[in-house]
C-alpha cells in the first residue's frame, strides 16, 4: 500500500497532510510513504524527521505520486496534480465541494476515488476525523491573537504606578468552535469577553467559559438549531432584532471577532457599516467567514481594511495556516484515523467498506463519476 504526500501548491497554504507520527502510525499499519522533499517545511518539519520516522523523499510531486494508492492532501488537488495521479488512488483532502462541479468532474474524470474530508458526520466515532473542528479550533485561537496584535492597547487590566490599562472588551459573534476557541483565548488573555450566536445550546457554552451571552431568546432562538447541530438561517424579523442588539452593544466594544456560518450558504451579515462607524478609533475585528462571503460589511478577504472611523478589519484567509505545526498536526491525526478504518489490519492492505456511513458521508467521486448525492452536475 503505496501512500504519497506531497507539498501544497494553493497561495497561503502552509500546512502538510502528515507528520512524523503518522507516518511511524501509518508504516505500522502497513504502509509505505513516499513525501515529495519540502512539503513540511512551511509546517517547520524537515525532510530529515520524515526521514527519520520511515518514510521516502521524492525529489518531485510527480516522482512521489508514481504508483500511489493513496494520497493525502491538505486542499483539492489542482488540475496539474491530477495529471499526475495515478487512476483509481484514494485522495483525502478539504475539497470545498460547494459550487466547484468543474473541479469535482475533473477528480472523476481522472478515476480518482476522492475524499472530502470536510463532509465528516459530526458523531461520536468521528470526532478524531472531524477536520472542520481541528483546524476551526485552531482558527478561533489565532484570530485572537491576531486581533490583539494589531489592537493598540493591552488586554488585561494592568494596575501601573504610571497608571491603569483597561481590560479589552472582546466581543465574539458565532460560538461554534472557532467562537468558543476564541472566547476561551481572549479570557485566557484577561479580556472582558461577551459573544452571541443563535442555537440556544451555545448559551450554556459561553457561560461556562466565563463570558457573557447576548443574543435575542425569542421563540425562533429556541427552533434555531437543525438536528445536526447547526445554525439556521434566520428570518428577516429575527435578523432586525438581531442588528438592533448587536448595535448598541458592539459601540462599546474593543474587539469584535465574527465568525457566523451557514453550512453551503453564504456567511450571514451580522456588522453592518454603521455599526463598525460605531466602534472608537483604534478598535479591531476579524471577520473570519470573509472567505465565505464575510459577516462584517467592509471587509475584504485577504486584505487588513482600515476604515475611516480608524477601525481595522482584518479578513485573514486559511487562518490555520498561520499556526502551521499544530493545524498539520491534528489535520494529519485526522487525515490518518480516517485512512485506518479502510486498512484491513490483517492483510495491511486497502479494504474500503463502502456502507460504511463515514466512505458514504464523505466520498465525492469513483468510478469516474461523482458520487455524492449532494454534487451531481445540475441537468
Ligand atoms: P459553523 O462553523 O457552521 O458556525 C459557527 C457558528 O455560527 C455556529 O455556532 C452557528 O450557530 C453560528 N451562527 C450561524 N448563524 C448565526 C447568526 N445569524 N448569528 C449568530 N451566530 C450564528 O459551526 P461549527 O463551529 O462547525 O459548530 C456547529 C455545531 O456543531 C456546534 O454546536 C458544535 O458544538 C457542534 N459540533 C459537534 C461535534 C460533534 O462531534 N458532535 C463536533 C464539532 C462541533
Amino acid at each position: 500500500m503505496h501512500i504519497a504526500v506531497i507539498t501544497e501548491t494553493g497561495a497561503l497554504e502552509t500546512r502538510v497532510a502528515a507528520t512524523p507520527e503518522t507516518v511511524k502510525k501509518l508504516i505500522a499499519l502497513g504502509g509505505s510513504i513516499t513525501i515529495e522533499a519540502g512539503a513540511g517545511l512551511a509546517s517547520g518539519i524537515p525532510d530529515s524527521d520524515y526521514e527519520a520516522a520511515g518514510a521516502t523523499i521524492a525529489k518531485s510531486a510527480k516522482e512521489a505520486l508514481k504508483g500511489a494508492e493513496v494520497v493525502l492532501k491538505v486542499r483539492r488537488p489542482s488540475s496539474a496534480e491530477i495529471k499526475l495521479m495515478p487512476k483509481g488512488a484514494l485522495v483525502l483532502a478539504i475539497m470545498d465541494p460547494y459550487d466547484n462541479t468543474e473541479a469535482l468532474s475533473a477528480m472523476a474524470e481522472a478515476g480518482l476515488v476522492s475524499f472530502a474530508m470536510e463532509l465528516m458526520p459530526r458523531i461520536t466515532r468521528a470526532q478524531v476525523m472531524d477536520v472542520l473542528s481541528s483546524q476551526a479550533n485552531l482558527a478561533g485561537y489565532r484570530a485572537v491573537i491576531d486581533a490583539s496584535g494589531e489592537y493598540g492597547r493591552g488586554m488585561p487590566m494592568m494596575m501601573t504606578a504610571a497608571g491603569t490599562v483597561p481590560a479589552a472588551k472582546v466581543f465574539i459573534m458565532g460560538a461554534g468552535v472557532a467562537g468558543l476557541q476564541a472566547i476561551a483565548t481572549a479570557r485566557r488573555l484577561g479580556a472582558v469577553v461577551t459573544a452571541t450566536d443563535v442555537r440556544p445550546a451555545a448559551k450554556e457554552q459561553v457561560a461556562s467559559l466565563g463570558a457573557k451571552f447576548v443574543a435575542v431568546e425569542d421563540e425562533e432562538f429556541k427552533q434555531a438549531e437543525t438536528a445536526a447541530g447547526y445554525a439556521k438561517p434566520m428570518s428577516a424579523e429575527y435578523q432586525a432584532k438581531q442588528a438592533a442588539l448587536v448595535a448598541s452593544h458592539i459601540a462599546k466594544q474593543d474587539i469584535v471577532i465574527t465568525t457566523a456560518l451557514i453550512p453551503g450558504r453564504p456567511a450571514p451579515k451580522l456588522v453592518s457599516e454603521d455599526m463598525v462607524k460605531s466602534m472608537r478609533p483604534g478598535s479591531v475585528i476579524v471577520d473570519l467567514a470573509v472567505e465565505r462571503g464575510g459577516n462584517v460589511a467592509l471587509s475584504k478577504a485577504g486584505e487588513t481594511v482600515l476604515t475611516e472611523n480608524g477601525v481595522k478589519i482584518l479578513g485573514p484567509l486559511n487562518l490555520p495556516g498561520r499556526i502551521a505545526a499544530s493545524a498539520s498536526a491534528l489535520y494529519a491525526k485526522n487525515l490518518f484515523s480516517f485512512l485506518e478504518t479502510m486498512i484491513d489490519k490483517s492483510t495491511k492492505a486497502l479494504n474500503l467498506n463502502w456502507d460504511d456511513e463515514l466512505v458514504k458521508a464523505t466520498n465525492l467521486t469513483r468510478d469516474g463519476a461523482i458520487t455524492h448525492p449532494g454534487f451531481q452536475p445540475k441537468a
